[in-house]
């Protein structure tokens, strides 16, 4: 067979399963005023029939020129982080607007400087876990990185055969924290893919990696003397730490004296935001939640949860994080979202108990 002709038998033997994809578009999101000013498609691709697991992802397509602009796969880290962060936390085209919460459904409005405006996105809930992704089998929840990239990539197969018209735009690889390690190792397996067979050639131009994790003797070291840079922490303890920490690895040091100074260094951390230092130090789940949460309830229970005084958090507190959580765990949403009902209870910005380092 020529590779053509490889490439339909791939493209017939995927349609006699019509169900590994579903996708719906959205026009309207609640808190959003009005139809969103692009297009925006929620869908989830099946990974695994047996098990039943299923990744969810967010797809917005370019606001200038869709059949020739960039496409980008983009991974939030954690692991365990909702593609939900990059679609309206992040470069996505959506926003929270934290002054007029009032307890109940936060509003979002359009972000100004997403990259939306010039590319395609696919914000991906990886791996299963992870925001609305799912499996009957408890087995899928736990993966690690050579476990993920190869999902990730069968996702980016899947989806593309379901949008073929997409195969010809350039296609970018990227990802944040741990998805922009994850990003590095799924442009591999794509490389390779493209290199070894019948399947969707992907028209890979590169990858981008922002604040990627590297390591934790390289993250972990390198917080102390930033740390001390910006005045977080005394010099007599990074003095301490420098000269008694010498060739460690800072998470796990083996000098019980470097051992003791660190846990100096994480106590001071442990104050501030290590996101962003000048912003108060916040939880982003709300303590009330299952006032707002109408998902798995009546509709009776829904209306009297409504009429419920709403508790407001701390407004130093009221951020996107929050918000995030507020949204995406009410009824109104998943419904607009078209979450399959019953598989998943409370929706997280991150949960980090997706990932184990050995595979159980
Ligand atoms: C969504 O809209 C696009 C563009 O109008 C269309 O090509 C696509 O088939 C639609 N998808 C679904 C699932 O309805």
């Amino acid at each position: 067979m020529t590779a053509a002709e490889l490439k339909l038998f791939f493209l017939l033997f995927y349609s006699l399963w019509p169900y590994y994809l579903v996708a719906v578009n959205i026009s309207h999101l609640p808190g959003f005023n009005g139809e969103l000013p692009f297009r925006l498609e929620t869908g989830y691709v099946t990974m695994d029939e047996e098990t039943g697991a299923e990744l969810f992802y967010y797809f917005v397509e370019s606001e200038r020129n869709p059949n020739e602009d960039p496409l980008l796969l983009w991974l939030i880290g954690g692991p365990g982080c909702s593609g939900f962060n990059g679609l309206a936390l992040d470069m996505g085209p959506l926003r929270f607007k934290a002054d007029d919460f009032d307890g109940k459904l936060p509003t979002i409005v359009a972000n100004p400087y997403a990259w939306t405006k010039l590319a395609s996105m696919i914000f991906l809930d990886w791996p299963i876990g992870t925001g609305f992704s799912y499996s009957r089998n408890h087995k899928d929840y736990f993966t690690d990185d050579v476990h993920a990239k190869k999902l990730i990539y069968g996702f980016l197969k899947k989806w593309f055969l379901d949008h073929p018209h997409f195969l010809s735009n350039p296609f970018y690889m990227g990802g944040e924290s741990y998805g922009g390690k994850m990003a590095t190792l799924v442009a591999h397996e794509i490389v390779e893919g493209n290199e070894g067979g019948p399947q969707p050639l992907v028209n890979i131009k590169g990858y981008l990696v922002g604040n990627a994790i590297t390591g934790d003797k390289v993250d972990k070291n390198s917080q102390v003397p930033h740390a001390y840079g910006l005045g977080i922490i005394p010099k007599e303890i990074y003095k301490l730490i420098t000269k008694g920490c010498v060739g460690e690895d800072y998470v796990k040091p083996q000098n019980a004296a470097c051992a003791a100074h660190l846990n100096v260094f994480n106590d001071y951390l442990s104050e501030i935001n290590i996101y962003s230092i000048l912003d108060p130090k916040c939880s982003d789940e709300p303590s009330s939640l299952e006032e707002i949460v109408g998902a798995g309830r009546s509709l009776e229970e829904n209306s009297a949860q409504s009429l419920a005084q709403p508790s407001i958090p701390d407004t130093s507190c009221i951020n996107g994080d929050l918000l995030a959580n507020y949204w995406a765990n009410n009824h109104l949403v998943r419904k607009a979202l078209q979450i399959k009902e019953g598989t998943r209870g409370r929706w997280h910005r991150c949960d980090s108990n997706v990932y184990c380092d050995v595979l159980k």
